[in-house]
């Protein structure tokens, strides 16, 4: 690294100050007391909503692996993160500090943000949505996306968001699967400094889709005025032009507890994207608990960023439904950190006193690569508290972010939680826990996990998987139109265990000798690039597509910056060898961006004769990814051809 922080000594713990200690919203006996009565516990969380009708059902688990959280209740979502705080007499509390990549900035209140969405949530209506229709979110991170999901919620819709980077490929497949009837979008957004088109990837992706969609409306965000936008009379309408003919009022009607909020797609082991599907009541919950206690929220006084995209789970549960439903004061930025120069964000915590701020490893790690005069020309001496999500953090960008960002003085923590769990699971809490670089802890208050062995068998210390043991009110309800593999995915695995079925989190952890758990990545086919999740699968069937390809084989190498890096092996057909081989590998990693989106776009790309398959023909990806590490190539007896690793090992050198 540029910017080397170690001194000779380094603590391996960080007690809380006693000052974190002091205003903590939280009482260091919130462990105990969620232990003696769990279910007591979170209904006492749930209670800390607005319910329309009180809920006596806590959880029934009678159909397990299906729960259902606080069934008997009934909750307006929507009605929770807006007008309860206008209610409440918060009306003037600003709920956005919306900046924009270019500069434009917007601040908005709690009572417009309400306003926008009643009128938002009268143009869904006028617009045929109804209870349990799927609306998809195509949109840059500007105020209109939240605007939206919050509209969909109000409803009673389910909102299905698609990160903006994404292909028209990808947004088709994730429009068809959910028979979406309604796709929100807009002309364009800023990033980089360019204007990125949106409205032509939505034409695309509905050209050749199963053809569920009514209308597209359209958010007028940027556009080149130099290129011609299509429109489709009928089918698109502009978003100011329609919320300008609705009603501004609208009532909030309370909806069961189980209602379906959203459906979220991530990455699973197979090509196939899996809709995370999770429902109104036990989210809000967790969101909203989470978010007060991990951040130690005060929201009359705190000024809370997270920078994540709404796209991810991550934007979904602690950019919207989190910090809205407890009041808070944010930032949301729509754009990269280093436009129009490289300290923009920390320009952003000076301009607006950010005091809580949640970000990623990767970002963490590519600021220390630019070195620490960046940060240190601004001005942060508000931050109080600083989190880390997507991947494990190591212990020395840790150890930078509390001294270069944090001026050594404030916790952080780590949080582990996934798509799936819809809230964070596993983290320190400020002022209670003392923490340790480089590790997610202890979990949560409420939460009971285990690191198991491969039969299920707790371990007292020691590697293993990550297992969750009981089941918690954010979980997924299950996988949209498939719940054999909602099933098989995460319930199989520890489905005999006493007390059982356990949830198996895909994710290796070790337990150290103070119970604390370190999270050591995926132990499936799922890449972690820059905290966002990837398939395998996925990308391997993207280049087979492409008419060069004949096989291949792709594994996540780790990388310095973004934790993981895609590597592909690559057969080619015979007859296209030569082609391949002069237009290099470019073509093909546009072919998987283009498919799938940037995020995907391959670090590298070897061309090779062989790949190294077992004798059943599975393809063993421990090899390659041993190869892409520049590591030795490790045991290779269960091969079916023992030589073919020397012949792939000859030609990626020969790159
Ligand atoms: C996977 C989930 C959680 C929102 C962002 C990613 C990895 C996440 C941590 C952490 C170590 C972490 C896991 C997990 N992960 N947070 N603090 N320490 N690993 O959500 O795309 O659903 O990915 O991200 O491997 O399984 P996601």
């Amino acid at each position: 690294m540029a910017d080397d922080t170690s001194s000779a000594v380094e603590p391996t713990v960080y007690p809380p100050s006693a000052e974190s200690t002091a205003r903590s919203v939280t009482p260091a006996t919130v462990y105990d007391d969620a232990r003696s009565d769990r279910l007591g516990y979170w209904a006492e969380q749930a209670r800390k909503l607005h319910w329309d009708a009180p809920f006596e059902s806590v959880l029934d688990w009678s159909r397990a692996p299906f729960a259902k959280w606080f069934a008997d209740g009934s909750i307006n979502v929507s009605y929770n993160c807006l007008d309860r705080h206008v209610i409440a007499g918060n009306g003037d509390r600003v709920a956005l500090h919306w900046e924009g990549e270019p500069g434009d900035s917007r601040s908005i209140t709690y009572a417009e943000l309400t306003a926008e969405v009643k009128r938002a949530a009268n143009l869904l209506t006028a617009l045929g949505v109804r209870q349990g229709d799927r609306v998809a979110i195509y949109l840059p991170l500007i105020p209109e996306a939240v605007v939206a999901m919050l509209a969909v919620a109000r409803i009673g819709a389910v909102h299905s968001v698609v990160f903006g980077g994404f292909s028209a490929e990808s947004l088709r497949a994730r429009i068809d699967d959910a028979e979406a009837k309604l796709v929100i979008t807009a002309d364009g957004g800023y990033r980089k400094g360019r204007i990125s088109s949106l409205k032509p990837a939505v034409d695309a992706a509905l050209e050749g889709s199963a053809g569920t969609v009514e209308h597209v409306l359209v958010v007028h965000r940027a556009w080149d005025d130099g290129a011609e936008l299509a429109w489709e009379h009928g089918r698109d309408l502009w978003w100011h032009d329609e919320m300008a003919q609705v009603d501004a009022d609208h009532e909030a009607r309370a909806f069961e507890a189980e209602n379906p909020l959203f459906i979220l797609y991530t990455s699973g082991t197979t090509g196939k994207p899996k809709g995370i599907l999770h429902t109104s009541g036990g989210y809000l919950t967790q969101a909203s608990t989470t978010h007060r206690q991990v951040f130690d929220l005060h929201p009359e006084s705190d000024v809370y960023w997270c920078t994540a995209d709404i796209g991810w789970i991550t934007g979904h549960s602690y950019v919207v439904y989190g910090p809205l439903a407890n009041g808070a004061t944010q930032v949301i930025y729509e754009g990269t950190p280093d436009t129009p120069h490289p300290g923009r964000w920390w320009e952003l915590i000076q301009k607006y006193g950010v005091t809580i701020f949640y970000t990623a490893p990767t970002a963490i790690r590519s600021f220390m690569k630019a070195g620490r005069e960046i940060p240190e020309s601004f001005d942060l001496s508000s931050l109080r508290i600083l989190g880390s999500v997507g991947e494990p953090i190591n212990p020395e960008a840790w150890r930078w972010y509390r001294q270069v960002i944090g001026a050594d003085t404030t916790p952080i923590v780590d949080t582990w939680w996934q798509t799936e769990t819809g809230g964070i699971m596993i983290s320190p809490l400020p002022g209670i826990t003392a923490t340790k670089p480089g590790a997610a802890q202890t979990p949560i208050p409420g939460i009971t996990a285990a690191v198991v062995d491969d039969s299920g068998t707790p371990l007292e210390e020691g590697a293993g998987l990550l297992a969750i043991t009981e089941p918690w009110p954010g979980m997924l309800r299950g996988i949209w139109g498939d719940p054999d593999r909602f099933v098989e995915t995460y319930w199989s695995k520890f489905a005999d265990v006493e007390g059982g079925p356990w949830y198996f989190a895909g994710d290796g952890a070790r337990l150290d000798g103070d119970g604390d758990i370190w999270l050591l990545g995926r132990v499936d086919d799922v890449m972690n690039v820059s905290g966002h999740r990837l398939s395998t699968a996925e990308i391997e069937s993207s280049l087979v597509d492409h008419r060069w390809v004949a096989e291949a084989a792709v594994v996540g190498a780790s990388d310095e910056t973004t934790g993981q890096a895609v590597v592909a092996f690559v057969i080619v057909k015979k007859r296209h060898r030569q082609t391949a081989t002069e237009e290099g590998v470019d073509e093909l990693r546009h072919h998987v961006a283009s498919q799938i989106g940037a995020i995907a776009r391959p670090r590298n790309i070897y061309i090779v004769d062989e790949l190294p398959k077992t004798r059943s023909g599975k393809i063993m990806r421990r090899l390659l990814r041993d190869l892409a590490e520049g590591r030795e190539v490790g045991d290779t007896t269960t091969l079916a051809d023992t030589t073919v690793m020397q012949v792939i090992s000859d030609s990626v050198g020969g790159d």
